[in-house]
């Protein structure tokens, strides 16, 4: 795996003229369009990095996006693998460890996700302040490379303290609403059943997705810090008596974009 992730890492180099990234972007479903915000931006598509999988999800694009935003150097993945796709959990986290060996230590992480806390609109923020992995699944089964993390990494501050307080301050200043929450993934690509939702709920969750957890556990076995952000793209099955649709997920995630792009640039500027 180490030399792969080098192929990639000195691939990317390559097509870099300036500075390396310090922070990392994933932007999720109908937000990719923050990398668009990007300055002196290096476009790399996915399909040109060696071991890269590639991206197979409407509203998706797949590329890399290097370049300043608010004066920090980052780097942002317009779109990212899921594991409903059929990437193995290796496939959907190697950009997580590209983005490390490249020097990043601060990952920013969002989605879309469904909301299952009553108390919340679609169309609202969400701050993850933790997540419940359902998907069966751990990217990191197997045997462990040293290198890349510890065997049994802690995951009990998995969403950044100080990270999560900035966040907060950022969406104060510009008068915004920022719910706070417990994130579950679980596989998809189905929506849940309206009884998989309710115990969802029962078991602490706020919002549901189909990505993020994966990435987050890689990124805490790397030594990274991370801050997740989800939009309610609509509320889970169930709690609202309509159907879902992904055509839905991605209206909401339009009309809610400006709100989403502006805190990003805040929190960027200061993380
Ligand atoms: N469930 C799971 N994933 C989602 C949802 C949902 O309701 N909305 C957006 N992603």
């Amino acid at each position: 795996m180490i030399e792969q992730i080098n192929e990639s890492k000195a691939y990317i180099e390559q097509q870099l003229s300036g500075q390396l990234p310090k922070i990392g972007l994933i932007l999720g479903s109908g937000l990719g369009v923050l990398a668009d915000e990007i300055e002196n931006p290096t476009v790399i598509s996915y399909k040109d990095i060696p071991h890269f999988p590639t991206s197979t999800v409407a509203g998706h694009k797949g590329q890399l996006v290097i370049g300043e935003l608010q004066g920090k150097n980052v780097i942002a993945m317009q779109g990212r693998f899921h594991y409903y796709e059929g990437y193995t959990m290796q496939q959907v986290t190697f950009p997580v460890r590209v983005m490390k060996a490249l020097g990043v230590e601060r990952l920013l992480v969002t989605n879309a996700a469904g909301g299952i806390n009553e108390s919340f609109d679609a169309g609202n923020l969400m701050l993850i302040t933790d997540h419940i992995n359902m998907m069966g699944d751990n990217p990191l089964i197997g045997p462990n490379v040293e290198e890349l993390g510890p065997r049994f990494p802690d995951m009990s501050q998995a969403y950044d303290k100080d990270l999560i307080g900035v966040a907060k301050s950022c969406a104060d200043e510009l008068d915004l609403q920022l719910q706070e929450g417990v994130y579950v993934g679980n596989t998809g690509p189905v929506y849940e059943t309206s009884s998989e939702v309710k115990m969802l709920r029962t078991l602490g969750g706020d919002a549901v997705g189909m990505s993020t957890v994966p990435e987050v556990i890689v990124a805490n076995h790397a030594g990274m810090k991370v801050l997740g952000i989800s939009c309610i793209s609509n509320m889970a099955a169930g709690i609202l008596d309509q159907p879902l649709s992904h055509d839905e997920v991605i209206e909401t995630t339009e009309r809610v974009r400006e709100d989403f792009i502006q805190l990003v640039k805040k929190v960027i500027k200061i993380m």
